[in-house]
């Protein structure tokens, strides 16, 4: 799908599209519909189970979107969350430096500071976009959000940047209540919110957004995942010393380039994730190491996780592995004068951080743009069970009275367990074709032979699966069970 088209998709069907959408809409946001909010929904439950809820040292918590200004000091934010603009003399649009020069093919590193924009501005010989003129030096923006709060508004704070504060502001509480030993997981799904000036390529670049944070607190003496179970599988990475992708198993990475093993070992359960729980091919996933100034400010090892997504024109990040070290505890240890570190067998330990984060509206976004898939034939947004917003359609073959009244009493029965969905319109051919655009699994069609109490198939429907078309004969009394089997998520 090109980015029109998805667009137009997810208009149409129900996904999303932009924030205050009647209103013009404002840049950078968007609102889920009524499908797209069960796929994030179902998107999200899939993350929890896969990286939180199988670990029993593992949580999920939540926290305020608002945070005071003190921990953004702290936490660097305040001074370092920046991104370089250039802006024009004449006609005074702003542009996000990096991200400008990117649309003109001309290369800058993603960390690239305003001198290195301004020679590269020179040497190219670069105006502006918009209208030609003559551009200003460029300089640094901060990304935050900042609110103003109480009866003056003199109360500075910030609509948090990443949700990854939240653990961090919450992890001694946490710590101390719960079993006080390492390594320690808090997660965190919501919404984070950046200044981005060039908000752009559907649910790419936005200004408000929903990460999925897990972060993993541990001894960096002491944090042994099982490695064993992993070192064989296989995937793609781009390191930063060679900058060429190559498939490589988890052990090889350990060996050849020297990543640790525990984080190898999170490379790989995210291939994994990605192969199983979701679906993405394995061509089309892999991790890109980051470098130098290319490197969030935090991190000591920092990997993108990127999807090749067409409509974004090839592989782009929708989340990223960062190996954080000990800089948050540390930060706010001496922001709130707080000593953070905690005891292990008499031992002190700051603890170390792993962050495994993902940018739930790309992931989406990618998802759809991945598994959609048109034939010319057909179309069929080809997602997991686990994932698909409606988990099956109830279809009344006939316009039928007796029909009818058994077709609602199936759709009410089924959906005290699951988002089923009740169509009476158009020929059943046309029924089934929409239910496969949208990813619904499974079809279910009450006929005659349903109600008629002569037949051999009294009292049963007919299944539809989405991907192979198959058709199978299924007791009412078995399809609830039947449904649970198939749409639940067991990866
Ligand atoms: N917490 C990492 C990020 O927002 O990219």
């Amino acid at each position: 799908m090109n980015i029109d088209d998805l667009t137009a998709f997810a208009k149409e069907k129900g996904f999303f599209w932009p924030g205050a959408e009647i209103y013009g809409g404002l840049a950078g946001t968007y609102d889920y519909g009524h499908l797209g909010t069960l796929l994030k929904r179902r998107f999200e439950q899939c993350w929890l189970s896969y990286f939180v809820e199988r670990h029993n040292d593992y949580y999920l918590i939540e926290g305020s979107n608002i945070l005071p200004e003190k921990p953004l000091i702290a936490s660097g934010h305040a001074a370092r969350f920046n991104d370089i603009l250039v802006g024009c003399s004449k006609c005074h649009t702003y542009f996000r430096a990096d991200v400008m020069l990117a649309d003109m093919n001309i290369k800058v590193s993603e960390g690239a500071n305003p001198s290195e924009i301004d020679s590269a501005v020179k040497s190219n010989n670069v105006k502006c976009p918009k209208c030609q003129g003559a551009l200003l030096q460029s300089k640094s923006f901060n990304m935050m959000v900042d609110v103003h709060l109480g009866p003056e508004k003199n109360e500075k704070g910030y609509l948090r940047p990443e949700t990854a504060q939240t653990p961090y502001l919450n992890f001694f509480r946490e710590f101390n209540i719960l079993r006080k030993s390492l390594p320690f997981g808090l997660a965190v799904i919501g919404r984070a919110y950046r200044n981005e000036i060039s908000p752009r390529q559907g649910l790419y670049r936005m200004r408000e957004l929903t990460q999925a944070e897990l972060q993993i607190f541990f001894d960096p003496d002491a944090f042994k995942p099982d490695f064993g179970s992993v070192k064989d599988t296989e995937f793609n990475v781009v390191p930063f010393k060679t900058k060429k992708q190559v498939k490589i198993t988890a052990a090889n990475l350990v060996k050849e380039y020297e990543v640790p093993e525990f984080y190898a070992y999170h490379m790989a359960i995210i291939f994994l994730f990605y192969k199983n729980a979701i679906g993405i091919p394995d061509e089309k996933f892999r991790f890109l190491e980051k470098g130098g100034d290319e490197k969030a400010f935090y991190n000591r090892l920092h990997m993108d996780l990127e999807a090749d997504v067409e409509s974004w024109g090839g592989f782009k990040e929708i989340g990223g592995l960062h190996y954080r070290g000990d800089y948050d505890l540390t930060c706010h240890s001496k922001g709130a004068n707080k000593d953070l570190s905690v005891k292990i067998n008499g031992k002190k330990v700051m603890p170390n951080v792993l962050e495994l984060s993902f940018g739930v509206d790309r992931n989406i976004w990618a998802m759809i743009d991945i598994l959609y898939k048109d034939d010319k034939i057909r179309q069929v947004l080809g997602i997991k069970p686990w994932l698909s917003p409606l988990s099956a359609a109830v279809l009344p073959l006939q316009k039928d009275d007796t029909i009818s009244a058994k077709a609602e009493e199936v759709r009410s029965e089924l959906s005290k367990r699951f988002k089923v969905f009740f169509d009476e319109a158009g020929s059943i051919g046309r029924r089934y074709a929409r239910q496969d655009e949208l990813g619904t699994p499974f079809c279910i069609t009450i006929d005659f032979d349903t109600v008629n109490s002569e037949s051999k198939d009294f009292g049963t429907v007919t299944v539809r699966e989405r991907d192979s078309k198959s058709q199978e004969r299924i007791a009412i009394s078995d399809l609830s069970l039947f449904l649970a089997e198939k749409t639940s998520y067991k990866v």
